[in-house]
């Protein structure tokens, strides 16, 4: 067996001196290493102020994975990598509370939430916004008591499994209020009530709040209730005013711009008819209420085509989406774009290219994402 010998590099003359030299050194630039290391992560697990998110959140799109009863059927990490590539950065993980029971503790809720807590990692693994919002169309609708508490336990268990992710990941409080029937011959929605709306916000803000970890003040985003901008007044100011960790959301254009006449969404041609003065207006909405309330928005939902007519072209789609974006840019909302299926197909992990038909209309939606790619910021 060799020997270890006596006189080995350590021990020898020549070698011992820069031994010991090398040894201070590595200390010293070991120590200077751990202190920016320190820095860095200090920084990292910082509360983020909304004027800083507003910039985070930057252009991204709403997802499906958490509209079906088989969460993440058609996802993969590359997906979130690929968005991320294609220059955009946030992600309005859209959940369906309406696919399961108001039991928060059943096995295929905790499911849910073991699927959503993996694409939100992936999201903060890959340097893209995880927003998190709820749906629930009849109990906004209906909107009695036990939809109230089962809101507020819904909010509290997705708050619980996420308490310790980073401050990048944000709760938004509703995806969008509806409007519909409950059977009940008073209009008993939240969007008709802004008694409830306020009751079920301040409560779900306390509740979350009160989970503890990067929850005390991660960035929450109340609904609008009432979709657009216009209503963000009606929000009782004490939900916010006294916190530093808020902000607001609104829409307009879910479902996109058409041609209906008079209509707050309508577009033809370049807009220069009516088109471009309407998202002017709408915008106004938003940034008059920011100016005198405080409270900075995000803006979750919005699409180029349109949905429901299909009445605009491709030509009339791209300048309105240039046009939006640019207004939006100046005025730095960001927003998630309606929806990422549309333009990206999950299961192949690919973007498309080819033509569409939407509503009639045949659109090359790959077209439209570069010209929005073009203006956005
Ligand atoms: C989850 O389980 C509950 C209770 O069995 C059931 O009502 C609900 O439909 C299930 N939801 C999903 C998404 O599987
Ligand atoms: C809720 O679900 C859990 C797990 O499936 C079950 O043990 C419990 O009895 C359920 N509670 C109610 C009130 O149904
Ligand atoms: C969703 O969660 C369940 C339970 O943890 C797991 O079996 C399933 O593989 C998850 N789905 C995906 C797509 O990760
Ligand atoms: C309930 O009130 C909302 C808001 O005022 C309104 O938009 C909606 O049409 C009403 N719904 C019913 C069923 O009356
Ligand atoms: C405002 O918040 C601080 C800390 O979050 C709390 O100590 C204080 O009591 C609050 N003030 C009001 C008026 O709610
Ligand atoms: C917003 O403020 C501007 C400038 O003060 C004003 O001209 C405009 O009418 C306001 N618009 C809305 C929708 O409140
Ligand atoms: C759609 O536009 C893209 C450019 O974004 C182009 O590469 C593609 O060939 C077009 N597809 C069709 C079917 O014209």
């Amino acid at each position: 067996m060799p020997k270890i010998s006596k006189g080995g590099p350590l021990s020898s003359k020549p070698y011992g001196v820069s031994a010991v030299l090398l040894a201070r050194y590595t200390v010293i630039l070991l120590a200077i290493a751990l202190f920016y290391l320190n820095l860095v992560v200090a920084e990292e697990s910082k509360p983020i102020s909304p004027k800083s998110y507003q910039k985070l959140i930057g252009p991204g799109f709403s997802t499906n994975w958490f509209k079906t009863e088989t969460p993440m059927k058609k996802y993969s990490e590359q997906n979130i990598k690929d968005v991320r590539d294609k220059g955009f950065k946030n992600l309005r993980l859209r959940c369906r509370a309406d696919l399961y029971s108001y039991n928060y503790t059943a096995t295929n809720f905790t499911w849910f939430l073991k699927n959503l807590t993996t694409v939100v990692d992936h999201c903060l693994k890959h340097k893209v916004i995880p927003i998190v919002s709820w749906i629930h169309h009849q109990a906004e609708v209906c909107a009695t008591q036990k939809d109230h508490d089962a809101y507020v336990a819904w909010w509290t268990a997705v708050a619980k499994e996420l308490k310790d992710r980073h401050f990048n990941l944000a709760f938004n409080l509703f995806t969008e209020l509806g409007e519909g029937e409950c059977g009940t011959t008073s209009n008993e929605s939240i969007r008709s009530r802004i008694d409830k709306y306020n009751k079920w916000t301040a409560d779900v803000v306390a509740a979350i709040r009160g989970t503890g970890g990067n929850n005390g003040q991660r960035i929450l985003i109340l609904g609008s209730p009432g979709k657009t901008a216009k209503d963000l007044k009606n929000i009782k100011s004490t939900i916010y005013s006294n916190d530093s960790y808020m902000m607001a959301e609104w829409h307009i254009y879910a479902s996109g711009p058409n041609k209906k006449k008079d209509g707050q969404k309508y577009w033809t041609g370049d807009g220069t008819t009516k088109g471009r003065e309407n998202v002017k207006n709408a915008i106004y909405e938003a940034t008059n209420f920011t100016k005198k309330y405080k409270l900075r928005t995000y803006l979750g939902a919005w699409m180029p085509q349109d949905n429901d007519g299909g009445k605009l072209n491709e030509n009339e789609v791209i300048s309105f989406a240039r046009f939006f974006v640019s207004e939006l840019r100046r005025i730095k909302i960001p927003w998630s774009l309606n929806v990422l299926d549309r333009y990206y197909d999950t299961k192949k992990k690919a973007w498309l290219t080819g033509k569409q038909k939407i509503k009639g209309q045949k659109l090359n939606m790959s077209r439209v994402l570069d010209n929005i790619r073009e203006v956005m910021p």
